[in-house]
């Protein structure tokens, strides 16, 4: 099927499968920051944003994304440096497998509550987000100098 997609403000005219996934199509074309992992909606790696909310693109067909706004962690480079030098400095990132869907909805949630501080709030948005490797307590150091800036 021959459909356009908006990626990060540019348009791509694709072929591709009605059922493949966007998470493959974006795969496809280079973004690697959107991890494949579970597959199943529940770790929360290949977050992206359409139509500036937050999105699991291995659950969401590439089909259903025309004529939407699709931005993966590439299209957020600003944001990205000033959350990322937090979690660095917080020692937060270990294998960084999950950093970049985080990443993106750590932004997701600045963007769409600038004046959120509620522990419990900030949690749950963020617990679709898995990490193997860290107890989230650096991660969550970050998230706080960040929504300070
Ligand atoms: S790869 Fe999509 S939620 Fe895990
Ligand atoms: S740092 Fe390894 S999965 Fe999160």
């Amino acid at each position: 099927m021959n459909i356009n997609l908006n990626i990060n403000n540019k348009i791509y005219n694709l072929q591709v499968d009605v059922d493949e996934p966007l998470l493959k199509t974006l795969r496809t074309l280079g973004f690697k920051s959107v991890k494949s992992a579970c597959e199943t909606s529940n770790c929360g790696l290949c977050t992206v944003l359409i139509d500036d909310l937050p999105h699991l693109s291995c659950t969401i067909l590439s089909v259903q994304c025309e004529s939407k706004k699709i931005v993966t962690l590439e299209g957020l480079s600003e944001e990205v440096k000033i959350i990322g030098d937090f979690i660095a400095e917080e020692g937060a990132d270990q294998c960084g497998f999950c950093s970049s869907g985080f990443i993106v909805n750590v932004i997701s949630l600045k963007r769409l509550y600038p004046d959120i501080r509620d522990e419990l709030f900030i949690k749950n948005y963020l617990s679709g987000n898995l990490c193997r490797c860290t107890g989230y307590e650096g991660q969550m150091r970050a998230v706080r100098k960040y929504l300070e800036v």
